[in-house]
């Protein structure tokens, strides 16, 4: 057998994408709520516009999302029959304390989720638990204006605090920020700023970027004092860049591109500030506010490192009219060796191995998929049953790239999770008709629909290749 006997088979979500009932359970706001479906999101996403309560101009896709708030059981009972080992979820901030920082935890939200816990319990499916994705509570952007104030490490610490000790002994996989990277790309999303006339943008998010890193190394530090089977990742929005051609300047500046996501996952798998990042902040006249101990805290590292993976991206050294691309928030130059998916988000099993070897070699610490898939306008038939063989077709590929990865390149492989398990909220476009999941939720676009949950072909797929370990594909 190629994996180990207990490799993490299973899938992925955000509770901002799947949960809804945003304003039941006493939760309060988060930046995610606000982003609405079309022209303004990206202005909004970027930290450009801000847009800080619902109008009634805009549609806003996380109220309801597909409802999980209500459909949880039924949700986790399919996963249970895929034969899923572990769950990707996420907490929303706002659930447990709804302005980010208030007196005392909401119960209710304790409740929700003690609830879901014990639930995937009950099938033997472990929770793999992300503590912020794109979640900011908008209370303490108001006050605040979000991870550029210290005062955000304080509040992020005493909700791990909270849910940790709450979920000792159900929950002992814990990420502390999806994407941490994407706080560079998509400032608001990951980070909750918002940008005034005369701000230095990069100053902000490296002074935004260094809160994150201090907060995530006191929670691995607390997780480990509160249960020390707790297992603590970072997370980075994978994909290596690579270079055009194979002219010098093209190959530095895919150092270059590369260095610029690692630096966060530099910073929590080594414990340290990398060199070249140091360099890059005197350049850039980037001073960062520390306190004493900062560098101190950083030198708490992650017990492994996950990372999402949907594309490899391309980068020169040299400014040409290339033919450009988008994957996940990055432009990319369009690989001409590579098939792109509707988004133009191009695929490329062998730079999932690829970024597993690099990753690997770098980091030598356990690595975990936790994000990958398709996502694709699914057509089902009057049943609402999906064909989706394009879907298998490519989860295939990559699973085979990342068995390679294990058995002939030796990378130590927790688990594979594989992103939008069932449908759910795109991320990027607010869109339902960017599917990924083995399970057809009836919803579209404008939110019509009667959320009625159906298997597609994928999902027999899946439960074959969980069940097989991965032999059966
Ligand atoms: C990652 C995120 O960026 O990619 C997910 O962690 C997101 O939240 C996923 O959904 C896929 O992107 P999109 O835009 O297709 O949903």
């Amino acid at each position: 057998m190629t994996l180990p006997e207990n490799f993490l088979w299973g899938g992925a979500t955000a509770a901002n994408q799947v949960e809804g009932g945003v304003l039941e359970g006493g939760r309060g706001l988060s930046n995610i709520d606000l982003l609405p479906v079309g022209s303004d999101r990206a202005a909004i996403a970027s930290g450009q516009l801000e847009h800080l309560q619902w109008d009634e101009k805009h549609y806003y896709p996380a109220r309801e999302a597909i409802d999980m708030y209500h459909h949880y059981k039924e949700d986790i009972k399919l996963f249970a029959e895929m034969g899923f080992k572990v769950y990707r979820m996420s907490i929303s901030w706002t659930r447990i304390f709804p302005n980010g920082d208030d007196a005392v935890p909401n119960q209710a939200g304790l409740d929700f989720y003690r609830e879901i816990f014990e639930e995937l319990r009950k099938y033997n499916i472990e929770p793999l638990v992300t503590l912020a994705h794109f979640d900011v509570p908008v209370s303490l952007i108001k006050r605040y204006g979000g991870w550029r104030s210290r005062r955000l490490v304080e509040a992020y610490v005493r909700y791990a605090e909270t849910v940790m000790t709450a979920f000792k002994g159900l929950v002992r996989y814990w990420l502390t920020f999806n994407e941490i990277n994407i706080l560079i790309h998509s400032p608001f999303v990951g980070g909750g700023l918002i940008f005034k006339e005369g701000d230095s943008k990069k100053q902000l998010i490296y002074q935004a970027a260094h809160h994150q890193l201090v907060a995530s190394s006191l929670v691995t530090k607390l997780a480990h004092a509160v249960d020390p089977d707790n297992k603590i990742g970072c997370m980075l929005a994978g994909g290596m860049h690579y270079p055009y051609a194979c002219r010098p300047e093209d190959y530095k500046q895919a150092i270059d591109s590369d260095r610029e996501n690692y630096f966060f996952i530099d910073v929590q798998a080594r414990g340290y500030y990398p060199n070249y990042a140091k360099k890059m902040f005197e350049r850039e006249g980037i001073a960062l506010a520390m306190e004493d101990d900062d560098l101190e805290h950083l030198k708490e590292t992650v017990d492994f490192v996950s990372f999402s993976y949907y594309s490899s991206r391309t980068v020169s050294g040299f400014e040409e009219d290339y033919e450009t691309t988008t994957g996940n928030l990055f432009r990319s130059i369009k690989n001409p060796h590579l098939q792109s998916t509707e988004w133009g988000w191009q695929i490329d099993p062998l730079g999932l191995r690829n970024a597993l070897n690099q990753l690997y070699d770098r980091y030598q610490k356990p690595l975990f998929i936790v994000e990958n898939g398709l996502g694709a306008k699914d057509k089902p038939d009057r049943e609402g049953y999906v064909a989706d063989d394009y879907r298998i077709d490519y989860m295939r590929q990559h699973i085979l790239a990342f068995k390679d990865a294990v058995a002939i390149d030796g990378v130590d492989l927790l688990g594979y999770t594989s992103w939008g398990c069932i449908d759910l909220i795109a991320a990027s476009t607010g869109q339902m008709s960017k599917r990924y999941g083995f399970i057809y939720v009836d919803k579209d676009d404008e939110g019509k629909g009667s959320l009625k949950r159906t298997k597609k072909k994928s999902f027999d797929w899946y439960k074959k290749v969980i069940a097989s370990n991965g032999e059966e594909l």
